[in-house]
Parts: C-alpha cells; sequence; structure tokens
C-alpha cells in the first residue's frame, strides 16, 4: 500500500489492460482517475494536457512488441534499443501493419514531446498480454492467443514465434515503474517466449476436447523462439509472478466462463468433405455455452468469435 493516497489517472480504462490495472491501483491505495476516450486527440493530446497541468508527476505509456520487432529478418533477442522498421511495415502492409505503424509512430512523438517539454516519461513494452480479465467482451490479444483453439488462422503468424506476459504481471509492472524513481527510458516486459508448436502442444494436453492441430503450414519442429528481454526492468528489481502454463490456463478459463469458448470443438477433420449441419455435435456449457454468434465452420475457416471484436478480424475471415 502506498503510504499517502496519490492520484493516478489511467487513460483506456475500459479495456483489457486499462480495467485490471485500475483494479491493482486501487487495491493498493491510489486514487484512481480513468478517462473516456476522445479520438480525436491521441498520446500527444494526453501529454498536452499532463504539460499544461503542471500536477502530473510521471506519465507511463503502454507501448508494444510492435514498435520493437516488425522488419524484415528477425534477430533471436530484442530489446529497448531496437525499433520496427517503418518502410518494411509500409512496403508489406502484413497483418496489423497500421497497428504498427501507428504505436511506432505515437511512441516517437511522444518521446520527442517530453524531450522538448521536460517530461518524466516511461515506456513500457509489453508482448502478447494474456490472462484472467474483467472486461465484457473476448479481448483480442486473447483471439490472437487462443487462435490455435477457435482455428482462426490469420492470427497465427502472430504466435508462430510469440512472446507473453501475464495481464497481473504487466499491471504490477506498470505500478512497479511508476513508483521506482530512477526508472527511465524504455522498458521490455515480456516473461516467456514460444513457438506456435509449443502452445499448441500444451492446449492440446491440457484441454483434449479441443482437438487443438498438432502440425501448422510453414512450421516445422526446429523452428526456434524470438526472445524480447526484460533483463533492463528484472536488473531493476521487478519479478515475474506467472508461467506461461498459468496464463493460457486463466485464459481459457476466463473465456469458458463468460462464453466466450465452447467447452470442446470436434476434430476439423469431420469437416472434411462436407459443410457443418446441425445435427454435428458441438458441446455446449450449460447455461453458459457458446454464444449464439459462436459459429462452427468448415475445416479450413476460423470458429469465429464476433461481438465487439470483429473490428480486429480482415473480413475474409469472417464465415458468417
Ligand atoms: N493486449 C495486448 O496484448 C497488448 C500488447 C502490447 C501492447 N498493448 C497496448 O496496451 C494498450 C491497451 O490494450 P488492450 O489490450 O487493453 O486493448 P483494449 O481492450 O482494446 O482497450 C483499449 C482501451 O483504449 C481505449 N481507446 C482506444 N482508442 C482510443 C483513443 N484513440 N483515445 C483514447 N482511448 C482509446 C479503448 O476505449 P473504448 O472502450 O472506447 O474502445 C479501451 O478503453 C494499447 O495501447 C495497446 O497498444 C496491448
Amino acid at each position: 500500500m502506498v503510504s499517502h493516497k496519490e492520484t493516478v489517472c489511467v487513460t483506456g480504462a475500459s479495456g483489457f489492460i486499462g480495467s485490471w490495472l485500475v483494479m491493482r491501483l486501487l487495491e493498493r491505495g491510489y486514487f484512481v482517475r480513468a478517462t473516456v476516450r476522445d479520438p480525436v486527440n491521441g498520446v500527444l493530446g494526453i501529454m498536452k494536457a499532463c504539460d499544461k497541468a503542471k500536477t502530473v508527476r510521471r506519465i507511463i505509456f503502454t507501448s508494444s512488441a510492435g514498435t520493437v520487432n516488425v522488419e524484415e529478418h528477425q534477430k533471436n533477442v530484442y530489446v529497448e534499443n531496437d525499433w520496427s522498421d517503418l518502410d518494411f511495415i509500409m512496403s508489406k502492409k502484413m497483418t496489423g501493419w497500421m497497428y504498427f505503424l501507428s504505436k511506432t509512430l505515437a511512441e516517437k512523438a511522444a518521446w520527442d514531446y517530453a524531450k522538448e517539454n521536460g517530461l518524466d516519461f516511461i515506456s513500457i513494452i509489453p508482448t502478447l498480454v494474456i490472462g484472467p480479465f474483467i472486461t465484457t467482451s473476448m479481448p483480442p490479444s486473447l483471439i490472437t492467443a487462443l487462435s490455435p483453439i477457435t482455428r482462426n488462422e490469420a492470427h497465427y503468424s502472430i504466435i508462430r514465434q510469440g512472446q507473453y506476459v501475464h495481464l497481473d504481471d504487466l499491471c504490477n509492472a506498470h505500478i512497479f515503474l511508476y513508483e521506482q524513481a530512477d526508472a527511465k527510458g524504455r522498458y521490455v516486459c515480456s516473461s516467456h517466449d514460444a513457438t506456435i508448436l509449443s502452445i499448441s502442444e500444451f492446449i492440446r494436453k491440457k484441454y483434449p476436447e479441443y482437438n487443438v492441430p498438432s502440425t501448422f503450414e510453414g512450421v516445422d519442429e526446429n523452428l526456434e523462439s524470438i526472445v524480447f528481454s526484460s533483463k533492463k526492468l528484472i536488473d531493476m528489481g521487478f519479478s515475474f509472478k506467472y508461467s506461461l502454463e498459468e496464463m493460457l490456463v486463466e485464459s481459457i478459463e476466463t473465456c469458458r466462463q463468460k462464453g466466450f469458448l465452447p467447452v470442446s470443438l470436434p476434430d476439423p477433420s469431420i469437416f472434411e468433405d462436407k459443410v457443418p449441419t446441425s445435427d454435428d455435435k458441438i458441446e455446449h456449457k450449460t447455461g453458459a455455452g457458446l454464444p449464439d454468434d459462436v459459429v462452427p465452420c468448415k475445416k479450413t475457416e476460423p470458429v469465429v468469435i464476433r461481438e465487439k471484436t470483429d473490428a480486429c478480424m480482415p473480413a475474409e475471415q469472417m464465415c458468417a
């Protein structure tokens, strides 16, 4: 608990990360002000408001791994000095390119503004954030992380050589960096790396009822993982609490409890020769089963979780 009650402002407080961070800050004794969005002004608007107020002690910017490693040739290890290649992003326009571009430009603009105006500014770079959640819709990062279950193939490339951090570890890292007087610069916040094969193997063993695939196009068993090093954060005294298995289990269990995942899925090979009909059995959880808008698809199509999350998926991936 903090000894005196300070007020902290959390933007994006209705989101997956923001809502959990507000919960942890309140538990720690902070007063929290949550902002609603202003689509006209992004991070620079927030920084200008902080500068004008003259009462803001420190700004913590939630950056993204997408500002770090989007480039043609992947390194084995990424650190805080690395920045994504904007020319590469613009030329390839890969899945998620607008997100990578806007996050990178936003963080660079924020650094320039902070330096010009003498603001105490820190950025934290999470990799894929997973774990339990208190929001009412499926968090976009869980759509990606659990894509081997839902067969949402558009997301496989993101977790082909993925890195992960538990939501609670990430929120604790935000608070840790806020409280460390000598924190400075960018901080990678990532506790585990894994290929899509090892993620899928774990889910297949723990949840055989999902019939998770064991092979993926273009992925062989020798594929190595890519590391995002959190050495700078750990050297400052931070420690991660959660294992990768805990992150995945808590993600899956929360999605099941909230009805965002069915309790089982058939082996996709049964759809090989026919479009599924209402006779194809999909088990529903009593009382909180598959939502009406989750539909089984043909083998090559993903199970689509619709709701607020449609905007995250390319239109060609929709099968309903
Ligand atoms: N989840 C991850 O794996 C991950 C990984 C790396 C970095 N991050 C970063 O973490 C932050 C939060 O991510 P999340 O997963 O919690 O996403 P989320 O669940 O989609 O929440 C995003 C929050 O930001 C608000 N927002 C969106 N656009 C805004 C704008 N232009 N101005 C002000 N507020 C805006 C949203 O408000 P509405 O409710 O009005 O839409 C929502 O409250 C993002 O900056 C993201 O880049 C996330």
